[in-house]
């Protein structure tokens, strides 16, 4: 079916809204393509269809199940990993391998499986990855070719383990930092989300319209969450969005307009609602703005177990959801009930024909132009096996070049930064040698690791960098997480900050730093009655009330979480050898910082109201500070 054809069909599921922006189609008219969708759909059983319905989380569904159940997708939830969390790449992969060999062996019609995983900043789930900044660094850099290339390099670790689908990126246009997913939004702006969503999605998939698109070095992408998930109220998890039409286009819908634009395949639901509905039941959203007025041909994967929150429905049975528009649901537990009571939905008439037709066809679509029905078994493809590539020294270098360029700087009395060397430093707090610290939830697991930096092979934590730094040129850095000294050192250098989380788990209700963790705020102070020139390197999944930390501190960085690439903060603190800054700062905030413990940081921004207005950061170039030519590399913002 063409894309007309798919508009008025989606149209015909009655649509009340208007005004939304039609994304020109980029993905060139493929006949032949089509025909075969025609083809294999034709072929399937009312049963084959029902299983591409689904995707199943691998902690509730073994390989040999496969043989007997036409279901088409598989997930490795957050919590969920090969047998006893062995997070190596070949567990990884051999687990994939399995079940898209047990799936080939089914008897019926031939339809790939595709695995879906949450590559959220880099290949996260998998033990020696490397780990690029979480979106909320990649925000302060303003630069899409970076988000590009980090896309890419992603797609190609998550191709060395025999995956094919990525949960990302995520184009929520966070407003409240009090929601524990702030830090997986690029920008409470709309039009930086839109940028840097759309070279994600770019680098993972590759350029629409041309040969590099989706294949052996590329991945599918997820647009997420639709439609709001960044405005709901509070920033409750899983909340209800506020305002209305009118925001929903002009903030939220700002980074589907562009994924899109840029050839997305895939957009998951979110679990929020609006106007009192929950989006997985949201027709006129689902179907009639993104299917329909966006003219979106790919597919929509439901969220983990979201479909069970919408009225009359529970886990294993929700014919409202995929009616509404949602053509995959993601399921774990009792998954042979849900098939089962969707597969009697489906042959009883509860889910229409053309819309199961409709559901299938765009997910064979989908899996066709990824090439899944010609390509070898997962092991068998090009990068598989290549371990080599996660953590390869160029994609080390990149998130290496992302951290510098993440970084903000605050505050630099009496241009106490760049450091020179050859100092006696001292470093402290507790995320400075702890590198789960700096990486934040989705890092290796769910809801990340602290103080355990076995973890993460190959990574370089914070102070790791500032010490081969600092003994390169002729200077002592000793290390202390309570900022204890015997020697009265030159210069504090305090790494602190959030300890990670993920989802609802990052709820807060004040952004008071301080008075969720004071060690910092103590240690501080301490330094500062002690007379030593104090640098703080802030780690924080959002925008934080840190007054206090800021007054005690001579320098101030805002470094996010920049994940396994340490070494990057060193690049930018300190002078080269020959004396001049190495890199100047270049990021700027990505969000509007708080006045207030409880301010809503993008509602304070927009009243010109913040502490630090959103695009704020200072360089060494404005404080008169020469910096090295490679430092000056321009940023597009
Ligand atoms: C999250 C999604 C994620 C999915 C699969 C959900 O809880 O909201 O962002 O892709 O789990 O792990
Ligand atoms: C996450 C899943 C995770 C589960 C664990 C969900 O919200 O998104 O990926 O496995 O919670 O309870």
């Amino acid at each position: 079916m063409n894309r007309t054809a798919v508009a008025s069909l989606a149209a015909a599921f009655l649509c009340a809204c208007s005004g939304w922006q039609e994304v020109p189609a980029v993905i060139p008219p493929d006949l032949p393509l089509d025909q075969r969708v025609e083809s294999v759909l034709a072929k399937m059983s009312v049963e084959e269809k029902v299983g591409q319905l689904m995707i199943v989380d691998m902690e509730s569904i073994r390989p040999r199940d496969l043989r007997r159940y036409p279901i088409g997708a598989i997930l490795n939830g957050g919590t969920s990993a090969p047998g006893n969390d062995r997070r190596d790449p070949a567990s990884w992969l051999a687990d994939v391998d399995d079940y898209g060999r047990a799936a080939r062996a089914r008897e019926g019609t031939f339809v790939p499986l595709i695995w879906g995983t949450d590559a959220v900043h880099g290949h996260n789930n998998v033990r020696g990855a490397t780990l690029y900044p979480q979106n909320i660094g990649l925000g302060a850099t303003r630069d899409a070719d970076l988000v590009r290339r980090i896309g890419e390099a992603t797609a190609v670790e998550v191709q060395a383990t025999g995956m094919d689908w990525t949960f990302a990126p995520v184009v929520a246009v966070v407003q409240d930092a009090f929601w524990g997913r702030t830090y997986e939004s690029f920008s409470e702006d709309p039009a930086v989300v839109a940028s840097l969503g759309a070279a994600s999605v770019e680098g993972l998939q590759g350029k629409a319209g041309t040969q590099a698109f989706l294949d052996d070095r590329h991945v599918i992408a997820t647009g997420k969450h639709f439609l709001g998930d960044g405005g709901t109220k509070g920033g409750v998890d899983q909340g209800e969005t506020a305002g209305d039409e009118e925001t929903l286009r002009k903030v939220h819908a700002a980074g589907y307009v562009s994924t899109i634009g840029a050839g997305l395949q895939t957009v998951m639901a979110s679990y929020s609602s609006w106007e009192g509905r929950k989006m997985h039941g949201n027709r006129d959203l689902l179907t009639g703005v993104l299917k329909g007025d966006m003219g979106f041909d790919g597919f929509v994967v439901g969220d983990w177990l979201a479909h069970s929150q919408v009225p009359g429905c529970s886990v294993d049975r929700c014919a409202a959801a995929v009616e509404a528009g949602v053509d995959m649901l993601m399921m774990t537990g009792d998954w042979r009930a849900l098939y089962q009571h969707t597969l009697e939905e489906a042959q009883g008439g509860t889910i229409a024909s053309v819309r199961l037709d409709d559901a299938v066809r765009r997910i064979l679509r989908v899996k066709m132009r990824a090439g899944l029905f010609d390509k070898p078994l997962p092991a068998k493809r090009p990068l598989a096996g290549h371990f080599e590539l996660l953590g390869s020294a160029a994609h080390r270098a990149l998130a290496r070049e992302a951290v510098r360029k993440s970084l903000v700087l605050l505050k630099n009395e009496n241009a106490l930064l760049p450091l020179p060397r050859k100092l006696n430093v001292l470093v402290a707090g507790d995320v400075a040698d702890d590198i789960g610290r700096q990486s934040g939830g989705w890092s290796v697991s769910w809801q990340g690791i602290t103080a355990d930096n076995a973890k993460f092979p190959g990574a370089e934590s914070i102070w790791s960098g500032i010490r081969k730094a600092v003994e390169a040129g002729g200077g002592r850095a000793q290390l202390s997480v309570g900022g204890r000294y015997k020697q009265k050192p030159d210069v504090a250098i305090v790494v602190f900050g959030e300890r990670p989380y993920a989802e609802f788990h990052g709820n807060v209700q004040t952004l008071d730093f301080g008075a969720l963790q004071p060690d910092a705020r103590l240690l501080l102070k301490r330094l500062r009655d002690a007379g030593i020139p104090t640098v703080s390197v802030f780690t924080s999944g959002r925008p934080m009330w840190i007054t206090p930390e800021l007054e005690s501190s001579n320098a101030f960085v805002a470094a996010w979480l920049p994940g396994s690439e340490g070494g990057g903060v060193a690049d930018v603190l300190f002078r080269s050898a020959s004396g001049v800054a190495g890199y100047d700062f270049t990021g700027t905030l990505p969000f509007s910082w708080p006045r207030t413990p409880t301010s809503v940081t993008a509602e304070e921004g927009r009243r010109g109201e913040s502490l630090f207005p959103i695009g704020y950061g200072m360089r060494y170039t404005t404080l008169g500070v020469p910096a090295s030519d490679a430092s000056a590399a321009p940023v597009t913002r």
